[in-house]
This record gives C-alpha cells, sequence and structure tokens, in this order.
C-alpha cells in the first residue's frame, strides 16, 4: 500500500461515519460502552492520521438525530464521552490550529454538551489548521428541514432560492461538499449523513469496525478514493 504522502489526489473534505463499536465490544464480550470508549480512543488517532496527511477538512459521524432511540444509558454514555474528547481535545486543537465546527441541531441537546461545544467552535474560530466538523445530534433531512425554516423566516424572496444560497443556510455552510465519505463497520448505507452534500461524493464502504480503522485501512481508503473517476456528469475528453 502506498503511503499517503504518495497518494495523488488526496481528497479535501473527508467526512467518515464511526460505525461497529457496538459489534466490536460484543465480540469481546463487553458492554456497548466500551466499544464506544474504544472508538473515541480511535477517533483521536484517526484526527491525528488526517493532519500528518494535511487533509485539510475532517467530519466525524458522532451521534444522529435516530441515535435517541438508543436505552438511555447508551445515549448518556455517548455524551460523556463527547465531553471527555472535547476537554482532551482543547490542547491538540491548541497545538496543531484545529477549527472545531459543529454539524447538527444544538438546541436538541443537555445544556451542558451545548455549551461545551459552543466554547470549542468558539476557541478554535480563529485557528487555521484543518477544520475539524463534529456531527452530534445531526440528521441530513433536519438539516434541509431547518435551512427550509430559517429562509422563511428571514423571509428569503424565492428568486433567490437557489443550490448556492441553500448551501449557505445548512449546519456545513461554508465547508465543501465531502469528496470521500467513509463508512466502517459493513452497513453499506448512508444513515441520514450529509444527504444534500453527498451529492458527487465518492463513496468507501469497509467492514473493518471503528475502534479497529487504523492507518493502514485509512491508506486503503485514500488509495482506493485516487483511483476514482469523478465524473461529475460530464463525459470524459477524447
Ligand atoms: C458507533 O457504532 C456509532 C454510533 C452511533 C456512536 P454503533 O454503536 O452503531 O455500533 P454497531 O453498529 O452497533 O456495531
Ligand atoms: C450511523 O450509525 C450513525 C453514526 C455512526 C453516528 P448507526 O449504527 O446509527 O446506523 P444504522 O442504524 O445502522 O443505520
Ligand atoms: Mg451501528
Amino acid at each position: 500500500m502506498p503511503k499517503a504522502s504518495k497518494i495523488k489526489p488526496l481528497p479535501r473534505h473527508v467526512a467518515i461515519i464511526m460505525d461497529g463499536n457496538g459489534r466490536w465490544a460484543q465480540k469481546r464480550g463487553l458492554p456497548r460502552l466500551e466499544g464506544h470508549k474504544q472508538g473515541g480512543l480511535n477517533a483521536r488517532r484517526v484526527v491525528e492520521t488526517f493532519l500528518e496527511y494535511r487533509v485539510p477538512y475532517l467530519t466525524l459521524y458522532a451521534f444522529s438525530t435516530e441515535n435517541w432511540n438508543r436505552p438511555k444509558e447508551e445515549v448518556q454514555g455517548l455524551f460523556r464521552l463527547l465531553e471527555e474528547k472535547l476537554d482532551e481535545g482543547d490542547e491538540v486543537a491548541r497545538e496543531k490550529k484545529i477549527r472545531v465546527r459543529h454539524l447538527g441541531n444544538l438546541e436538541g441537546l443537555p445544556q451542558k454538551i451545548q455549551k461545551r461545544i459552543r466554547e470549542a467552535v468558539e476557541q478554535t474560530k480563529n485557528n487555521t489548521g484543518m477544520t475539524l466538523c463534529l456531527a452530534f445530534n445531526y440528521g441530513g433531512r433536519d438539516e434541509i428541514v431547518q435551512a427550509a425554516r430559517r429562509m422563511v423566516s428571514d423571509k428569503l424572496n424565492v428568486k433567490k432560492i437557489n443550490e448556492t444560497t441553500f448551501s449557505k443556510y445548512l449546519y456545513s455552510e461554508d465547508i465543501p461538499d465531502p469528496d470521500l465519505i467513509i463508512r466502517t463497520g459493513g452497513e453499506m448505507r448512508l444513515s441520514n449523513f450529509l444527504t444534500w452534500q453527498s451529492a458527487y461524493a465518492e463513496i468507501y464502504f469497509t467492514p473493518v469496525l471503528w475502534p479497529d480503522f487504523d492507518k493502514k485501512e485509512i491508506e486503503k481508503a485514500l488509495a482506493t478514493y485516487s483511483k476514482r473517476q469523478r465524473r461529475f456528469g460530464h463525459v470524459e475528453p477524447g
């Protein structure tokens, strides 16, 4: 497998559906939350790898609007884990100049979490390194509905509604669309992730469970991406 530094072209924005924590734990006879804990540790390693490769935008899908349907203890465990990750991420963000962004519905989250996310976004907003988007309480359909609501409350002229203005009303606003969406854990679906933004993303599915998705697996995904032909509806020249 070639080193990522030799892989060309590299995607500008990689978005990851971090799936398979529960099964990782189950296989070992451990509680699901232990899988999430290991998943959290892996998220940190993965961020470091993409920093090394100088990928400028990374999005991590950590909690969907449908994940509220899980048992209360699991949901609370995931919230606790996010808080921990944000706390330990402060120093890394400062050191590596990471700009943290949140994609998702903030209002639906507990006050404490809202505050912590707002702080992380505020404290890092002028950083010029990688943009790390945390998709937490994120749903692609919710994002589109919220955008429509805001356009109506802004009394936007109908003639002004086009793909560009619509994009500006999404949580992702100024973030470029993902070039590559990776889903670990073997399921071949998007599960309400980046519904609008995924229109022309390359999609890479791997059976590897999220806690096991290491640097070698990242290189495999990037090498696959580099061989894809992106046509965007055009025909190949001559
Ligand atoms: C993590 O994987 C994704 C989150 C929603 C946090 P899962 O918890 O969905 O793991 P599986 O799919 O049950 O293995
Ligand atoms: C998608 O995984 C959501 C996240 C990774 C945060 P799920 O495990 O919730 O998706 P489904 O239920 O298998 O579609
Ligand atoms: Mg899952």
